[in-house]
C-alpha cells in the first residue's frame, strides 16, 4: 500500500522543476552512478538501471560518455557562479538553471556527450545524427525525454539542449514524445483526468494504463499494487494504474 503526506507532492519520477517551481528536499532513490566508468556521475537508481539497458541495446557507452548527472545545490550554486563570470547573464539564464530550479538537482536529469577529446561542459555535442540521434529516438522507450526541444523556449525557459536528457518513466515519455510536449505541457495536460472520472487511456507494451491526476488530500484514493504515484511538484499527484496482463 502506498502512503502520501504533503510532502509527497514533491516526489516522484514525474515532478516538474523549472524556473516556477523549485526543488523541495532531496532525491527519493539512492544515487548510483550513470555510468560503471564514471563513478562520479550519479543518477537515481531507476533512472541509471534504465539509461544502462537503453545504452546496453545501441551499445551507447562506446561512443557517448555522461557528462553532468546529480548536482547538489552548492554544485548547481558554482556551475552559475561560473558561468556568469565566463559567459555573461545572457547565456547563464538560458543554459543553467538558477541554483534550486535545476532539474539535475532531482538526480533524475543527465547531460550526454559525444566521446571527443575535449567536452563542453555546459553545452556538450549530442548531434541530430548517428549513434546521439540512434540514442534520442530510444529514448521514451525507456522513460526518457528530451527535456529542452527546439521551438519550446517560451514553455520550458530554457534553450534548446540536445543533449539534456530527463527520466519521467513510462509510459510518460512516450506519450509526451508522441504528442509533442514538454514536461510542462504534460503536466497541464494530465490535470484533465482527473481520478474516479475520466482517466487518460494508454498502453504500455500489452498492458492498458489509465494516467489520472488527483489533489484532494487527505481524501486519496484506494491505491493497491498495480498503482504508481509522483507528484508534480505543484499541488498534485499523477496516478498511473498498469491494468492486469492480457486485460486488452
Ligand atoms: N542546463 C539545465 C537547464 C540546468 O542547469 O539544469
Ligand atoms: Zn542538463
Amino acid at each position: 500500500m502506498l502512503t502520501l503526506n504533503e510532502q509527497s507532492v514533491h516526489t516522484g519520477n514525474l515532478i516538474l522543476v523549472n524556473a516556477s517551481h523549485g526543488i523541495q528536499g532531496t532525491p527519493k532513490d539512492v544515487l548510483v552512478p550513470a555510468c560503471g566508468r564514471f563513478p562520479e556521475i550519479l543518477l537515481q537508481r531507476c533512472a541509471a538501471a534504465l539509461l544502462n539497458e537503453l545504452m546496453k541495446e545501441i551499445n551507447g557507452w562506446e561512443y557517448i560518455v555522461p557528462v553532468s548527472g546529480y548536482r547538489s545545490q552548492e554544485e548547481q550554486q558554482r556551475i552559475w557562479d561560473d558561468s556568469l563570470r565566463e559567459n555573461g547573464v545572457e547565456f547563464t539564464k538560458k543554459y543553467v538553471a538558477v541554483p534550486g530550479h535545476s532539474e539535475h538537482q532531482t538526480g533524475l536529469a543527465i547531460d550526454l556527450g559525444l566521446k571527443a577529446e575535449h567536452i563542453d561542459f555546459i553545452r556538450p555535442d549530442f548531434p541530430y545524427s548517428g549513434i546521439c540521434q540512434t540514442f534520442r529516438e530510444r529514448a521514451a522507450k525507456y522513460g526518457f525525454i528530451l527535456r529542452y526541444p527546439e521551438g519550446k523556449e517560451k514553455i520550458t525557459g530554457i534553450g534548446h539542449e540536445p543533449w539534456h536528457f530527463r527520466y519521467v518513466g513510462t509510459p510518460h515519455a512516450q506519450v509526451m514524445a508522441e504528442a509533442d510536449l514538454t514536461l510542462e505541457e504534460y503536466i497541464q495536460f494530465i490535470r484533465q483526468f482527473p481520478h474516479g472520472s475520466r482517466p487518460y487511456l494508454t498502453k504500455s507494451g500489452s498492458r492498458r494504463v489509465c494516467i489520472s491526476y488527483f489533489s484532494t488530500f487527505p481524501e486519496k484514493p484506494a491505491l493497491d499494487s498495480t498503482c504508481t504515484v509522483s507528484g508534480d511538484n505543484i499541488d498534485g499527484f499523477i496516478l498511473t494504474d498498469y491494468m492486469k496482463e492480457g486485460f486488452l
